[in-house]
C-alpha cells in the first residue's frame, strides 16, 4: 500500500510493487518525508481494516518526525493519529461493526496510509453531516480534549476552564466541547487576532500568554481564578497560569509548545492547594482508549449529529502534498486542522 514511509525508513517493503515511492521537499524538515510503499496491515484479534480515505495532520507527527515522540510499543511505525475511511474486513471476535461502515478513528499510529488496522474500540461511526474530511479531523483533538477536560480535569456546568494555545487543533475542539459541557471558556494564545476566531465557537474571553494572564484571566471570570486549565503550551509560562487559578483548582499539562521547563512557586501549589496533572493519550492502553471513546461517543453523538460540535479545519489537500502540509504546520499560522484526502 501506498504511505507516509516512516520518518527513519530508508527503504520499500511491499513485495509486490516495483515502486520506489517519490520525495517531495518542502522545508529542512519536510524533505525527509517519502510517501512510498509499506506492508497492508492485517486485522488481529479485535480489529478492523480501514481503506483511508481521509487523515489529518497532528502536532505529535511533527515530533515523531523530529526522533522526539517515538510510537508506543506494537504501534504501526507509519505516523497519523487519526483517519476517515471504510470498513474493508474485519479481524476474529469483532462484534458491532460490518465491512462497508462509514467510520472515523483513534490511532496510535499508521493513519497516513492508504489503509490501516483500528482496535474496534477505536472506532467511531461517521455522523451522516460529515464527510470524510471533516470526519478525519475529528478523532485525536475530540479524545484529547474529552480526557483532559472531561476524564483529568473534572470541567462541570458552571465552572471557567482557561484553555492555552487555545487556536490549535486541540484546543479549537477544547473550546466546543468545554462551552458544551456548560462552562464558561477563556482562551489564551499568542496572537488575539486569531484567537477572536474561537469567539463563534464557544470563547467567552481572549486573552494574551504574558504576564497579565493570571490578572486578565480573574477580571474576565468575575474576579475569580479560574477552576480549570487545559495546558497546551507548557514552558516557562506554566506559572502564569499556576496564577490563574482558584483555590483547590486544577492544571492539566497536555501540550509543551513552548518548552518541557518552567520555574515554578512550590509554595503557591501548597497554599492555593493546586492538582498539577501530567497526562497523555496515545501510551494509554486499550482498554483506557475504548472507555475514553465510549464515554466522548456517548455525550458528543448528538451534538456531532446537530451540528452543535465541529472539527475545524484549516485546509483539505491531497496526500501528495503531505509534505507541503508539514511544512505549513511547522512554519505555523495554522488554526484547525490539516486533512489530506486519498
Ligand atoms: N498529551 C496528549 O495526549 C496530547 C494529545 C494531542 C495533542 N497534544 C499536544 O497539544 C498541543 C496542540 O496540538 P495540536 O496538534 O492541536 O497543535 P496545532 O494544531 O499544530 O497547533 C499549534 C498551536 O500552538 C500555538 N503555538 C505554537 N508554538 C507556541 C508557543 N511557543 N507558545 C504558545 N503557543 C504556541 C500556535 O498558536 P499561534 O502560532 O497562533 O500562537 C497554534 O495555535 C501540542 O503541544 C500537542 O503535542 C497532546
Amino acid at each position: 500500500m501506498r504511505a507516509l514511509l516512516p520518518f527513519d525508513a530508508t527503504s520499500t517493503t511491499d513485495s509486490d510493487s516495483t515502486a520506489t515511492g517519490s520525495q517531495t521537499p518542502a522545508s529542512n524538515e519536510a524533505n525527509r518525508l517519502q510517501i512510498g510503499f509499506w506492508l497492508t496491515p492485517t486485522p488481529g484479534q479485535g480489529e478492523v481494516l480501514v481503506k483511508v480515505h481521509a487523515t489529518a495532520l497532528n502536532r505529535a507527527d511533527l515530533m515523531q518526525m523530529r526522533g522526539q515522540y517515538p510510537p508506543p510499543r506494537g504501534a504501526s511505525p507509519v505516523p497519523g493519529l487519526e483517519c476517515s475511511g471504510i470498513i474493508e474486513s474485519l479481524g476474529p471476535g469483532v462484534e458491532g461493526w460490518q465491512p462497508g461502515d462509514r467510520v472515523m478513528a483513534l490511532l496510535a499510529g499508521g493513519g497516513q496510509a492508504e489503509w490501516v488496522a483500528v482496535p474496534q474500540g477505536q472506532l467511531m461511526p461517521i455522523p451522516d453531516r460529515l464527510d470524510f474530511a471533516h470526519a478525519a479531523a475529528l478523532p485525536e483533538v475530540a479524545i484529547t480534549a474529552w480526557t483532559n477536560l472531561v476524564a483529568e480535569g473534572e470541567l462541570r456546568s458552571g465552572q471557567t476552564v482557561l484553555i492555552t494555545a487555545a487556536a490549535s487543533g486541540v484546543g479549537s475542539f477544547a473550546v466546543q466541547l468545554a462551552r458544551a459541557l456548560g462552562a464558561r471558556v477563556l482562551v489564551a494564545g499568542r496572537h488575539l487576532g486569531r484567537l477572536e476566531r474561537l469567539k463563534p465557537l464557544g470563547a467567552d474571553a481572549c486573552l494574551l500568554l504574558d504576564d497579565s494572564l493570571p490578572e486578565a484571566a480573574k477580571a474576565a471570570n468575575n474576579g475569580q481564578g479560574v477552576d480549570l486549565v487545559l495546558e497546551l503550551a507548557g514552558g516557562q509560562g506554566l506559572a502564569q497560569r499556576l496564577g490563574a487559578l482558584r483555590h483547590g483548582g486544577r492544571l492539566v499539562l497536555v501540550g509543551l509548545l513552548a518548552g518541557s521547563r518552567a520555574e515554578i512557586d512550590l509554595g503557591l501549589l501548597l497554599r492555593q492547594r493546586l492538582r498539577l496533572i501530567g497526562s497523555v493519550l496515545r501510551a494509554r492502553s486499550l482498554a483506557e482508549k475504548t472507555a475514553l471513546v465510549e464515554d466522548f461517543w456517548s455525550f458528543a453523538a448528538a451534538p456531532l449529529a446537530a451540528g452543535k460540535l465541529k472539527p475545524i479545519i484549516h485546509d483539505v489537500r491531497p496526500f501528495d502534498d503531505i509534505a507541503e502540509a508539514y511544512a505549513d504546520m511547522a512554519a505555523g499560522g495554522v488554526l484547525g486542522k490539516l486533512v489530506l484526502t486519498l
